[in-house]
């Protein structure tokens, strides 16, 4: 780093007077939590579903398995990207899975009943014996879809911000690296982390540790420490290549390729790498090469899936496929070092040694990461967990009462 961590420290420093605290450590490890956070932190926010070449074609479609709902996005006939529920509205049979092409009609695989692409129902089996529950009504159920320069976003609970208003600080940075023409390298990985997904987000949110954390990273990267946040909570910082050459070989060599290999782009951008996240789960780290994906899911209190998709530019030179294996390599390694520090944290957040900790301005967008979370369950603002099987009402009482 060309500046010294002390450097760096003393022009961003600027303690607030009350130093602002991480969400209290049972918050990490209550089951009856995560099913709470699931209704209010998920379910309306924009979860990642595929990119845009992996339906591009009519009767494209994917299915995304979140925590207890799945979601079918699918290419109509018509043209039009759509986003439904993947349950049918008889007895709740699943109708999709995985991804792939499918027929014109999607047909349950357990009565019959067959919805068109649009998700309405225009077939069942004896249709008489349905008297008083009309077709018309029972389609699969529309979920909101917005595509974010060639990423597909879909919504299960409607109401909140537009990705548009979302990101429209960031989209002028983002659209210099052509997000859009990439491709899928390899089908998603989907790792289980032994930590409270909460904790994988928090580790994205801040890089105050990549100095310790990463040393690979810090070798290859200047990091911007603070980072920026915006007013929907879209938290991002840019990194840029180091121009002193990294002692080992596959960073030096990265650093010595990316610049002249991605010429198409513009120059300032060869050499940056972006980190961002956007509440309450979702990961995007973007290259000149390629971008990747992380999309934390709760499995349990004290466990998490973490999606991580691969996307790179299609036909590829030789030159271009080394520089990508170059940046897998650098980045497997950091993943491997998060999950380590992540489900070491979660071993400290089950002791009786910790409580609760200070959190740094460097850590601001933590800060405002928790507080989103307080804001949904404000249950989580309690010192100590509430007794066994009471933390829903808890949570409904706080929610009463804040309103005026
Ligand atoms: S559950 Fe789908 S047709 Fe019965
Ligand atoms: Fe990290």
């Amino acid at each position: 780093m060309s500046s010294s961590p002390t450097a760096i420290r003393q022009a961003h420093d600027a303690a607030p007077a009350v130093v602002p605290r991480t969400l209290p450590a049972w918050t990490y490890r209550h089951p009856e939590l995560v099913d709470l956070e699931y209704e209010q932190l998920f379910r309306p926010s924009w979860q990642f579903a595929c990119h845009i070449s992996q339906v591009k074609n009519p009767r494209d479609f994917v299915t995304l398995d979140l925590l207890r709902d799945s979601v079918i996005v699918v290419r109509g006939d018509d043209g039009v990207l759509r986003a439904m529920m993947n349950v049918c509205r008889h007895r709740a049979s699943r109708m999709l899975d995985g991804s792939g092409t499918c027929k014109a009609r999607m047909t349950c695989r357990y009565h019959g009943w067959t919805y068109n692409l649009q998700g309405d129902l225009i077939v069942r089996p004896a249709e008489q014996t349905f008297s008083g529950a009309p077709k018309k009504e029972l389609g699969l159920r529309p979920v909101d879809l917005e595509v974010l320069c060639g990423m597909v976003f879909v919504r299960l609970v409607p109401g909140g911000p537009s990705l548009k208003e979302m990101w429209k600080d960031y989209v002028h940075m983002l659209e210099p690296y052509r997000l859009e023409e990439m491709v899928p390298l390899e089908e998603p990985s989907v790792e289980t982390w032994n930590c409270n997904w909460k904790v994988g987000v928090d580790n994205n949110l801040e890089n105050y540790h990549v100095p310790i954390g990463h040393p690979g990273y810090d070798r290859l990267l200047e990091s911007d420490i603070k980072g920026f946040i915006n007013q929907h909570g879209v938290a991002g910082s840019r990194s840029v290549l180091r121009s002193t050459p990294s002692r080992v070989w596959s960073e030096r060599m990265y650093q010595k390729m990316a610049p002249d290999l991605n010429r198409d782009l513009p120059e300032d951008v060869r050499s940056s790498w972006l980190f961002f996240t956007m509440p309450p789960n979702i990961g995007i780290d973007i290259y000149g090469d390629s971008f990747d994906l992380f999309q934390f899911m709760p499995l349990t209190a004290e466990t998490c899936t973490v999606r991580y998709p691969i996307f790179v530019r299609p036909n590829a030179s030789r030159e271009m496929k080394i520089l990508r294996y170059l940046n897998v390599r650098v980045n497997r390694q950091v993943s491997a070092e998060d999950k380590f520090l992540c489900e070491g944290l979660q071993g400290g957040l089950n002791s009786v040694g910790y409580e609760f900790g200070p959190l740094s301005s460097w850590e601001h967008c933590i800060h405002d990461f928790h507080d989103r979370v307080r804001a949904g369950c404000p249950v989580a603002t309690l010192a100590s967990a509430p007794e066994g099987g009471t933390l829903r009402q808890h949570n409904q009482a706080m929610l009463r009462a804040q309103v005026p």
